[in-house]
């Protein structure tokens, strides 16, 4: 009789041999995920029989993983400031770094908030869930990704709050907020080459780059936010660790008030924000 247990020293070295670092993580979480049990609790099961159903599952997950699928696919959530959103190659994998920005975000009372370029929609879904009374706008240029944005309103219970726009930056916009949010695509063109086979090949291209000089979208975002935002409102963007000063620049120019970089736990630049320009 196989045990659960000695699934796993096979499973790793399959997973390291493809050059996976933390392959043993990895397999604990296929593997309670293959076993139907909470990742959590897999120690107190390792020594329970291996059925082969689960034998067989947990073999076709670890060779999906040794192909490069990131784990938040095949096993279909990530979790994003403590909550479970669902995800597929149609949408960006939630980014711990993310959390930066949603700590910013909620450091001061909003009611009507856009998100640019949702995704998921974790950054927008959390900032409802956080603020019951809030109103949410998010636009994507992605269909599939608003499908699943709208799938993740559902499961959070927060659709009655929000509501979605297909199109490009504004043009689905109409109205006033007071919270503008974006984490855009910028990653430049000729830094892709160097990403992980798990986002190069398994993330949609047009969440990552703007195939430019990675800021392009921030050009967009920063010259038109003041025009849909409420006396005071702010932008909050997140960027990549070498953007800030260009960024923070681009809100300059569009003439926002008050423009701070903030830093990642890293200690990286990760969000730039500012005060709209028509502020009393
Ligand atoms: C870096 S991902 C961010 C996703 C999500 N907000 C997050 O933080 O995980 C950028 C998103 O922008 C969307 N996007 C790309 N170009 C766009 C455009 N021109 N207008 C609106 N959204 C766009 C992509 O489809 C993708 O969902």
């Amino acid at each position: 009789m196989t045990l659960l247990s000695q699934l796993l020293p096979p499973a790793a070295q399959q997973l390291r041999d493809a050059g996976i670092d933390g392959a043993m993580g990895d397999a604990r979480v296929l593997l309670a995920h293959a076993a139907g049990i909470a990742p959590d609790r897999l120690t107190l099961h390792l020594a329970d029989p291996a059925t082969p159903e689960v034998t067989q599952r947990f073999a076709e997950l670890i060779a999906r993983r040794a192909a490069r699928v990131p784990v938040s696919h095949l096993l279909g959530y990530r979790l994003f400031w403590g909550r479970r959103f669902a995800v597929s190659p149609d949408v960006l994998d939630p980014r711990p770094e993310t959390e930066d920005l949603i700590a910013a975000a909620l450091s001061r009372p909003f009611g009507r908030v856009l998100d640019l370029g949702t995704g998921s929609g974790c950054i927008l879904l959390t900032l409802l869930a956080e603020r019951p009374a809030a109103q949410g706008f998010g636009v994507d240029l992605s269909p599939a990704a608003l499908q699943m944005a709208a799938r993740n309103a559902e499961g959070l219970g927060v659709a009655e709050r929000v509501s979605w726009g297909q199109g490009s930056w504004f043009a689905p916009v109409r109205g006033s907020f007071d919270l503008i949010v974006s984490n855009p695509p910028y990653i430049a063109a000729d830094e892709m080459a160097q990403l992980s086979p798990e986002v190069r090949l398994h993330e949609p291209r047009m969440a990552l780059t703007d195939e430019a000089d990675g800021l392009t979208h921030y050009r967009v975002i920063a010259a038109q936010s003041p025009g849909f935002l409420s006396p005071g409102g702010r932008l909050m963007v997140e960027i990549g660790p070498t953007q800030g000063p260009a960024v923070a620049g681009l809100l300059q120019a569009a003439g926002f008030q008050d423009v701070a970089l903030r830093k990642d736990l890293d200690g990286r630049d990760r969000v730039v924000s500012g005060v709209a320009p028509n502020a009393a």
